[in-house]
């Protein structure tokens, strides 16, 4: 059974779906409608130009676990469309940094930004924070779908019921509409055969396979994955980066923590190397792995190389 937390954010997030949905196109309209406003008959509508909008920014998060700092001061941003490879040595703060973008931790200080909205923070007597709204985390969260190493699935429904869950009971939508729409995403992780299976019986894999399939279903703008393949037996890492690798190529914006630097250099488009807590380097992958500034990424990137 998956962690209370981590179950959770699928639920919570798909909660908010059709309000923010409503919200969403209410806002378009009301823009669209003050655009015109004060305009004469026949006057031409200049299409509105505004700065691009990340994804996904962070700036100055920082993490701290009693006297442990695991994160100090992250700045980046992922825009549309982008594949980041994060790596780094164990210890390093990677997790950490994926669960401080989704607020399964809360970050010490810092602003996470999903889509142009910074998520509202309020300071406690304590110095530590905690989410302003509640009902904004939720709905941010459902934009980000999370995979994790342990697959997370629930045990007691079966494959098709694991996907199907969060988008019928919480996001209230059509069920028919939702059943065809999973049985397409398990086509596409290659395990349509597998929809009335409980996940003890299929592989590992396949269950990992299940998992990028649901949170897919969820409709999310970012995917995040935390070493999608690091609890898997050799011969079935492949099976899960190639469904990885199939969605970077239709442009889905990931976030991907990974030890497997052959696939990090192959798919992404940029790579950040995590230190300790900081990013040392950030760039395209031929640069961080041919060409290192770094000298501790140059030394990471070498142990891997022996291991
Ligand atoms: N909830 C927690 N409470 C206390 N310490 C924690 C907690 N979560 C993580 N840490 C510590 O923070 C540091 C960073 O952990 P994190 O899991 O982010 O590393 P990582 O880069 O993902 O490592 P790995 O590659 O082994 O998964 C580690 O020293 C870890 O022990
Ligand atoms: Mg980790």
């Amino acid at each position: 059974m998956p962690p209370l937390a981590e179950r959770c954010i699928t639920i919570a997030a798909a909660r908010m779906h059709n309000r923010w949905a409503s919200a969403s196109r209410n806002f378009r309209g009301l823009a669209a409608k003050s655009a015109c406003r004060g305009r004469g008959r026949g006057a031409t509508l200049a299409p509105m130009k505004s700065p691009p909008v990340s994804a996904i920014s962070v700036k100055g998060l920082t993490k701290r676990f009693g006297a442990l700092d695991v994160l100090r001061g992250i700045d980046f941003a992922a825009a549309d469309g982008e594949v980041i490879a994060i790596i780094g040595s164990s210890g390093s703060g990677k997790s950490t940094l994926l669960r401080c973008i989704n607020l399964l931790e809360i970050p010490d200080a810092g602003e996470v930004i999903i889509g142009g909205e910074t998520i509202g923070m309020t300071r406690l007597r304590d110095g530590s924070q905690r989410p302003a709204d509640r009902a904004q985390v939720d709905r941010m969260r459902q934009s980000l779908g999370m995979v994790f190493q342990s697959f997370n699935l629930w045990s007691h429904l079966t494959v098709l019921e694991n996907v199907t869950e969060a988008p019928v009971h919480v996001q209230k939508r059509p069920k028919a509409e939702v059943t065809q729409e999973a049985r397409a995403l398990l086509a596409k992780v290659g395990i349509a055969e597998k929809a009335d299976q409980y996940p003890a019986q299929i592989s590992g894999g396949q269950q990992q396979r299940a998992a990028i399939a649901r949170a897919l279903a969820m409709r999310p703008r970012v995917m995040l994955f935390d070493e999608p393949t690091s609890a898997l037996d050799p011969e079935l890492v492949g099976e899960v980066l190639r469904v990885i690798r199939a969605l970077a190529e239709e442009g889905r914006t990931m976030l991907l923590v990974t030890h497997e630097m052959g696939f990090a250099r192959e798919v992404a488009n940029r790579v950040i190397f995590l230190h300790h807590g900081v990013i040392e380097e950030d760039g395209p992958p031929d640069q961080v792995f041919g060409h290192p500034k770094s000298e501790r990424c140059r030394q990471f990137l070498s142990s891997q190389l022996r291991a």
